[in-house]
C-alpha cells in the first residue's frame, strides 16, 4: 500500500536485544510495553499532512499551552497485527478503522487522514517492528493510532490548526487477566456514557475520561467492566467499557443498534456479518437490563459476550447492579460464544477462510 506522503525512516539504534524482546514477549500483558519505533506525521491548515516518519520510540516535547492538554481534542483507534500458522503478518480490517478513524475526526473537527496513509503507516511500524509481532497463540501486537490537537494557546474560538498523527505498537496477550474466563460487569445507573448528538460513537479519548469514574465503581463492586446504559431512563443497554456486547437467545444474537451513542465495533460488525453465514440469526435492536435479567431467570437468554479488538471474544458470567445481581446462564462460556471466538481468531490467524477480504497482508 502506497500513499501521497513519502516517510522517512529511521531505525532505532537503541533497539532491544532479541534477549530482551523475548523476554518480555514471553508475558506481554497489554498495553504496558512498546516496540522499539513509532510513527508520527504533522498536520498544519493550508499545508495538509507532512513530515511523515517512522522514527525510534521516545517521549514527546509539548508546550503545556498545546490545545490537548486542555480541550481533549483527540482521538484514537485500536487494532491487531497477528502473526499467522504460515509466518505471514497481517492486519484485521486496517480500512475499517481507517474509516473510523475519519469519522471520529469529522465529529471532532479535525482533518481526515487518507485511508491508503493510515493503512502504510501501520504496515510501516509494523516492518519495522516484525519481531515484535509475537509467535505465542492468542497473542498478537497490538497498534494505536492516534491524534493530537497541537497548537499552542488556551483560545477556544476555532479548532486547533494543526495537528499531530502517531500511531505505537504493543504486543499483547489477553486484554481480560482470565483470558475466556467469563467476565463480571456492573451496571452503570449512576453515570451516563453518550447521549444523541454527543460523542458517543466517536473513538475520542474524552469518552474513555469520563468514563473512569463509572470503570473504577466497577472495580469497587468486585466486576471487570461496566456496562453503559441509554441516557434517558439508564434502562436500555448500549455497550461496555471497552467493547460491544451481544446476547444470546438460542441460535439468535442480538446487539444494540447504533444509534450514535456506542462504538460501531468492527468486531461487532464482523460478527453481525459470519455469525449469520454460521446460520445464526442476527438482529441489531434493543435490550433493557429488566429483559436481560428476566430472559436469564427464564432461560430464553442463553449467553452473553462481549467483544472487540483487545477483548476478542469474552464471555459475560454475571451481571452486578446497584439494586439486582444475578448470573447469565450457569455462569461459564457457552457454546456460541466459543464458536464465535473461534471463528474470529480462525480467520485472523489463517486457519479460517477469510470469505471477505478482512485479512490484510503486511
Ligand atoms: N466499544 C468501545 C467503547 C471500545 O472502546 C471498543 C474498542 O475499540 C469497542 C466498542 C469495540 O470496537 P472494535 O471491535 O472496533 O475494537
Ligand atoms: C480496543 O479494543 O482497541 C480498545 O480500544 C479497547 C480499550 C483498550 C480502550
Amino acid at each position: 500500500m502506497t500513499s501521497q506522503l513519502s516517510f522517512d525512516q529511521q531505525r532505532n539504534p537503541n533497539a532491544r536485544g532479541r534477549e530482551e524482546r523475548e523476554r518480555i514477549l514471553a508475558n506481554p500483558g497489554f498495553g504496558q510495553i512498546f516496540t522499539d519505533h513509532m510513527v508520527s506525521i504533522d498536520f498544519t491548515e493550508g499545508q495538509g499532512w507532512h513530515d511523515a516518519r517512522v522514527e525510534p520510540y521516545g517521549p514527546l516535547v509539548l508546550d503545556p499551552a498545546t490545545s490537548v492538554f486542555h480541550y481533549a481534542q483527540e482521538l484514537f483507534e485500536g487494532l491487531k497485527a497477528y502473526r499467522q500458522a504460515n509466518g505471514a503478518i497481517v492486519a484485521f480490517r486496517p480500512f475499517a478503522n481507517a474509516a473510523r478513524f475519519n469519522l471520529s475526526a469529522a465529529r471532532m473537527a479535525m482533518p481526515e487522514l487518507p485511508e491508503e496513509t493510515f493503512v502504510e503507516s501501520l504496515e510501516l511500524l509494523v516492518q519495522a517492528d516484525r519481531d515484535w509481532v509475537p509467535t505465542t497463540e492468542g497473542h498478537s501486537l497490538y497498534l494505536r493510532p492516534f491524534i493530537i490537537a497541537t497548537q499552542v494557546g488556551l483560545g477556544v474560538n476555532y479548532p486547533s490548526k494543526s495537528y499531530r498523527y502517531m500511531a505505537i505498537a504493543s504486543p499483547a496477550a489477553s486484554y481480560f487477566a482470565g483470558g475466556v474466563k467469563p467476565v463480571k460487569v456492573w451496571l452503570s445507573t449512576e453515570y451516563t456514557r453518550a447521549a444523541p448528538g454527543g460523542t458517543g460513537f466517536a473513538k475520542c479519548g474524552g469518552n474513555y475520561a469520563a468514563a473512569f469514574v463509572a470503570q473504577r465503581q466497577a472495580v469497587e463492586q468486585d466486576c471487570d467492566q461496566v456496562v453503559w446504559l441509554d441516557a434517558f431512563e439508564h434502562r436500555y443497554v448500549e455497550e461496555m467499557g471497552g467493547m460491544n456486547l451481544f446476547f444470546v437467545f438460542g441460535d439468535r444474537l442480538l446487539t444494540p443498534a447504533l444509534t450514535g451513542t456506542l462504538l460501531p465495533g468492527i468486531t461487532r460488525d464482523s460478527i453481525l456479518t459470519f455469525a449469520a453465514e454460521l446460520g445464526l440469526t442476527v438482529e441489531e435492536g434493543r435490550i433493557s437490563i429488566e429483559e436481560w435479567q428476566d430472559g436469564c431467570a427464564s432461560g430464553v437468554l442463553t449467553e452473553v459476550f462481549a467483544c472487540g479488538t483487545a477483548a476478542v471474544v469474552t464471555p459475560v458470567g454475571s451481571v452486578k447492579g446497584a439494586d439486582r445481581e444475578w448470573t447469565v446462564g450457569d455462569g461459564t462460556p457457552g457454546p456460541v460464544t466459543l464458536k464465535i471466538r473461534e471463528e474470529l481468531m480462525g480467520i485472523q490467524y489463517g486457519t479460517r477462510p477469510d470469505n471477505h477480504g478482512w485479512v490484510h497482508k503486511i
